[in-house]
């Protein structure tokens, strides 16, 4: 099985879902950008302070930054035989410093599946989320309920709908998706290493689909 993985694909479409579900399925470690910016927010940390001012407007947050924080989590123990990154890499030149940093650890990316879905599905997604305070579990009013409303099924702790999920920031982020972080689907489609994935299907076959892939 590929170890480092790359989930790309724009927002809502299910790239958390599946990384927990990968997670479980393969026994490498979820590390998800957006997760790691929001523990540092919750913790009012220098780095969470910064990241908020970009996240809640929809903008990407500096490279510089996001590369430290993904070179700190990558540099221990759980992730010396690879990862599923959920978020990371957002552009190129995160893209050539994800390479850099693998191949001081005698790694690289193996596999990117690059997962779809139409802008009017996206936007429903997002609008219907509810994410877990304690430890990001995601669930969809309509698609993927909780079993009671408000709780979170696997911890028990209380859901709430991310600031970035409102429709007017929703918006901003797709478009930053197609301008700064599409022009991966080529980067990696040159590589050898994109296979595209229908994001539209229900959830168990889109883990079924990437699972496919992952063993090839
Ligand atoms: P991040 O947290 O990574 O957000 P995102 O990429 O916008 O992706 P989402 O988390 O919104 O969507 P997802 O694909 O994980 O979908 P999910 O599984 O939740 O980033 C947030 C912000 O942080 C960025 O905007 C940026 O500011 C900053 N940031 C992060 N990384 C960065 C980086 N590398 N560089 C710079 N800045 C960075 O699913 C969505 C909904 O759909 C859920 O309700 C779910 O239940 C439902 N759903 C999932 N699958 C299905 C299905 N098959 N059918 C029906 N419903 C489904
Ligand atoms: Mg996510």
């Amino acid at each position: 099985m590929s170890s480092y993985i790359v989930l790309l694909g724009p927002p809502g479409v299910g790239k958390g879902t599946q990384a927990e579900l990968l997670a479980e399925a393969t026994g490498l470690p979820h590390i998800s950008s957006g997760d790691l910016f929001r523990e540092n927010i919750k913790d009012q940390t220098e780095l969470g302070k910064l990241a908020q001012s970009f996240i809640n407007k929809g903008e990407l947050v500096p490279d510089d930054v996001t590369i430290s924080m993904i070179r700190d989590r990558l540099s221990r123990p759980d992730c010396k035989d690879g990862a599923l990154l959920d978020g990371f890499p957002r552009t190129t030149v995160q893209a050539d410093s994800l390479a850099s940093l693998l191949a001081e650890f005698d790694g690289e990316v193996n596999s990117v599946p690059y997962i779809t879905a139409s802008e009017a599905t996206l936007i429903e997604r997002l609008g219907g989320r509810w994410t877990c305070k304690a430890q990001s579990h995601v669930f969809n009013e309509k698609h993927n309920p909780p079993q009671r409303t408000g709780v979170c099924d696997f911890d028990g702790s209380q859901l709430y709908q991310r600031e970035d999920d409102r429709a007017e920031t929703v918006k901003r982020r797709i478009q930053v998706y197609f301008t700064q972080t599409a022009p991966l689907i080529a980067y990696y489609r040159e590589r050898g290493l994109l296979s595209e994935i229908d994001g539209t299907q229900l959830i168990e076959k889109v883990t079924a689909d990437l699972l496919k892939v992952l063993r090839k």
